[in-house]
């Protein structure tokens, strides 16, 4: 059974990396004819694909509408990463079953990952469906929406070793105008024994430099100051360009920061194992590659890390931790992702995950109990043994340390003056701005004359586990 819990994560309350939140498209202006509704849900590479997707069906006349009533086409882009993640997607198909009796020519797709992992069985379980749809085989979406409409139900689930959509420029979707993803990878060669991404995105592959460049270029043309460069593991990105010269992730960040020292580099995700001294020193040579970096340690126990197959150690992990510090400095932002109660975890094993957190102080974090996929090595090989009680309680305490060393990173940042990126009104007032600073942090500050996309210079006066507080100085 999956925990209540298992979604509960600490992170800034206007961070775009909500993994269980769905977002659906916005009203595209456009002369297309056809009206498309996407709901998104799991990582940024989902979103990120949900703008392909999108991008694709412009060329058959549809555009994107926020209102679900007037769509003919609905489209769900679907996460497996936890049960729970497959259950809101059910959940949502009930809810939609009283519309789809009332306009019988709705026709509803599943996309992404649940759509790779269930194939025809979703067909089968979810009868309002019409067509599943897995991440590789977007370009096939006008002809499966043809055989749909002709009657039938269509399937495309078929996993490519080539497919990067490098082509393809995304239609932005839920865009503040400011800041947007740019996938450079597809696909994890990893096998954590607990995740399903390996199967349900197939083999890795690094997407065309110079496409990446160009999305680059072009969004900074646009007006956009700040980019997020995806990847399941960006370390192991690597293209081999015609003359057979080799671009690694280093190599790729300098090409993207040398786009306009005004345009901000982010990057996610990056691999404990993978992450090299090369790529810290790029960080670090160039001002505008922000200086936080999203390392998932997932455990702190070694024993249990081996189990995962994460190939690193614990020692190793404080390491690169040690080697971060050394290169960046004390104030780069550093968070993770871990996973509470895998097969076997002992207290322990539990108590190691705690000291580690210790050990790094990181800023924040994304925290789930584990929640067993069928068919992952961990399926397989491994019994899901810790009761789901014990899976809560320890999962609350590795929540409660990270939200003390939130608040204790940021107590260290009160007193500072940080560059920020303006992204636009805070949540709760027009009156107040909100941006982030280099390590990632969200600060909120009076807006004074200022608007979304201006780099301004805040004064952090006070703060909360999850925000800063400031005003803005020369
Ligand atoms: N590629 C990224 C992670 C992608 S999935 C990486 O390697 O770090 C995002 C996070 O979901 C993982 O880091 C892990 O903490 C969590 N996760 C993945 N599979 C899970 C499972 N079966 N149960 C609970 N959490 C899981
Ligand atoms: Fe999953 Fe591991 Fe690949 Fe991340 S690196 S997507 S956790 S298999
Ligand atoms: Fe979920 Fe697939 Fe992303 S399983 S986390 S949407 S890669």
């Amino acid at each position: 059974m999956e925990l209540v819990t298992n979604s509960l994560k600490i992170l800034n309350e206007e961070d775009k990396k909500d993994l269980d939140v769905a977002r659906i498209s916005e009203d595209e202006k456009s002369t297309a004819s056809r009206k498309l509704y996407i709901e998104s849900y799991g990582c940024q590479m989902n979103f990120a694909d949900s703008e392909i997707v999108a991008s694709i069906l412009r060329e058959n006349d549809f555009a994107t509408t926020s209102k679900i009533e007037e769509a003919e086409l609905i489209l769900l882009n679907t996460c497996a990463i936890r049960e729970n993640a497959e259950q809101k997607v059910r959940h949502r198909l009930q809810h939609l079953v009283p519309m789809k009796n009332k306009r019988k020519n709705v026709k509803i797709g599943i996309l992404g990952c649940m759509a790779e992992r269930l194939k025809t069985k979703l067909l089968e379980e979810e009868k309002i469906v019409d067509m599943v749809v897995g991440p590789d085989a977007y370009r096939d979406l006008p002809n499966l929406i043809n055989e749909v409409e002709e009657g039938h139900k269509a399937v495309n689930v078929f996993l490519s070793r080539e497919e990067t959509y490098a082509d393809i420029t995304p239609i932005r979707l839920d865009s503040n105008g400011v800041t947007a993803f740019i996938s450079i990878m597809r696909g994890c060669d990893n096998m954590c024994s607990f995740c399903v991404v390996p199967y349900t995105r197939g083999r890795e592959r690094s997407r065309d430099a110079h496409s990446i460049v160009k999305e680059a270029t072009d969004l900074f043309n646009q007006g956009y100051k700040e980019v997020t460069l995806l990847g399941q593991n960006v370390d192991s990105y690597k293209w081999q360009s015609a003359d057979n010269s080799v671009v690694t992730f280093a190599n790729l960040l300098e090409m993207v920061a040398q786009v306009s020292p005004d345009l901000r580099v982010r990057f996610s995700t990056s691999h404990p194992k993978d992450i090299t001294d090369e790529v810290l020193y790029t960080i670090k040579k160039y001002d505008n590659i922000c200086k936080y970096i999203h390392l998932p340690a997932q455990s702190g126990s070694s024993r249990i890390l081996e189990l995962m197959n994460r190939t690193y150690d614990r020692e190793w992990y404080m390491g690169k931790i040690d080697r971060i510090r050394e290169i960046l400095g004390e104030e780069c932002g550093i968070s993770q992702d871990m996973i509470a109660g895998f097969c076997t975890e002992t207290e322990e094993d539990h108590q190691d995950t705690l000291s580690l957190m210790d050990y790094v102080k990181y800023d924040y974090g994304y925290m789930f109990a584990y929640s067993e996929r069928p068919n992952t090595p961990a399926a397989k090989k491994l019994t899901d043994d810790v009761p789901d009680d014990i899976k809560s309680r320890r999962l609350a305490e590795i929540i409660a340390k990270q939200r003390e060393h939130s608040l204790e990173r940021n107590q260290m940042s009160v007193g500072k003056v940080y560059k920020v990126l303006v992204e636009g009104f805070s949540k709760r007032s027009q009156e107040h701005l909100s941006g982030r600073n280099d390590q990632n942090k969200m600060i909120i500050f009076p807006r004074e004359s200022f608007q979304k996309g201006d780099y301004v210079n805040v004064l952090v006066t006070e703060c909360s586990s999850a925000t800063l507080i400031g005003h803005i100085v020369e």
